[in-house]
């Protein structure tokens, strides 16, 4: 491991990755871009004023030679499963640490599965480290609170529509069916219903969804029973070619700004103890970045854990101090 501060972006000039610069800029942190595509990478560079490097996922030496001096790496070019493997056994060889921005769960399970060759390397290994870092601060908060967790229930209000990017991965997700953990395992559910969850004032029908708490939230917690919900239906499940649809990059800054994410959450105790609360959020695109330079940050101030980990097992509770204009409410049962 090298005593670098420095942070590597790749996919920097996608919808999300621009905003995840624009954010590791105003806090300015040493970072340097990197993409496929000269063109536009080079455009970001110049408007940052950082530098770049051009290189697929598939160029080994080009890995190399951009992670030689830093400390972490974001990976933010999706659908990860294209590049996580590729990103991850980069950051592998030289001893930088990974964070991407997935919500695909076989990226979390390669992850998962290379939690030795991680802790070999000497670095943290994170995949979901966007929406999933409050998120999953939400649940180590809960557990904490009743003895023996024996179950969860996750609701996940999201607010500003999806970009092209979350469009293509949620294909991925949509996959995934019904699954939920039952007893530690992953299995298909053929009977849940949409859900009822409170956000503040709000109460919003959720439907059933993998989300990345049945992996994350479960290394965090080691709650055996984990179900989540999502406010709307995957955009991969509405649209007939995903590849063929003519997507926008993503909602606008004006639009980001005109709502707010919920994630609400209750955890059971083994003693039938019931604990709620929510977290009020900035919305989807704008928390991404916040989340995933509040820990790379952590990461370049050498505040991590070696191996695979989730964002709340690397970082508990803690991390949602870290994250602008996040609020978290306890509900009365
Ligand atoms: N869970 C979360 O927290 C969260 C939040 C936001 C986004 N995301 C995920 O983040 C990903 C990116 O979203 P986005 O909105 O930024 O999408 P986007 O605008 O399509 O950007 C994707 C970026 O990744 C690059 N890329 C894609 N496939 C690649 C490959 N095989 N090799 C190298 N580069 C590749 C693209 O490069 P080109 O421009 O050259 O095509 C582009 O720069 C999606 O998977 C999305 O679901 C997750």
């Amino acid at each position: 491991m090298n005593n670098s501060k420095k942070m590597l972006l790749y996919g920097a000039a996608g919808y999300t990755g621009k905003i995840i610069a624009a954010r590791a800029k105003e806090l300015n942190l040493d970072f340097e871009i990197a993409g496929r595509e000269a063109d536009k990478i080079m455009a970001l560079a110049a408007e940052l004023n950082v530098r770049y490097h051009v290189f697929t996922v598939d160029n080994r030496e080009a890995w190399q030679l951009a992670l030689g001096d830093k400390k972490v790496l974001i990976n933010a070019a999706g659908p990860f499963q294209h590049t996580a493997k590729q990103a991850i056994d980069a950051c592998l060889l030289a001893g930088v640490h990974y964070l991407d921005i997935s919500a695909e769960l076989e990226t979390y399970q390669l992850a998962e599965s290379l939690d030795n060759e991680a802790k070999d390397a000497g670095i943290q290994l994170i995949s979901g480290a966007g929406l999933f870092v409050s998120y999953d601060a939400l649940i180590v908060h809960l557990a904490k609170q009743v003895s023996q967790p024996i179950s969860l229930k996750a609701g996940f209000r999201h607010f500003g529509g999806f970009s092209r990017g979350s469009v293509l991965s949620s294909q991925n997700i949509a996959d995934l069916g019904s699954l939920v953990r039952k007893d530690g395992k992953l299995i298909q559910s053929d009977n849940l219903d949409s859900k009822l969850f409170a956000f503040g004032s709000e109460d919003v029908e959720c439907m059933p969804t993998p989300l990345g708490g049945i992996i994350l939230s479960y290394k965090s917690t080691g709650i055996p029973n984990i179900e989540e919900y999502f406010s709307l239906k995957l955009p991969a499940t509405q649209l007939p070619d995903l590849t063929q649809a003519n997507l926008p990059d993503g909602p606008t800054e004006a639009e980001r700004a005109a709502g707010r994410n919920g994630i609400s959450a209750e955890v059971t105790g083994k003693d039938g103890k019931v604990v709620k609360a929510y977290i009020d959020a900035p919305s989807g695109y704008n928390l991404t970045p916040l989340s995933v330079v509040a820990v790379a940050n952590r990461i370049m101030n050498d505040d991590y854990k070696t191996g695979y980990q989730s964002p709340g097992s690397a970082y508990g509770e803690s991390i949602i101090g870290d994250i602008p204009d996040i609020h978290l409410h306890s509900i009365q049962s």
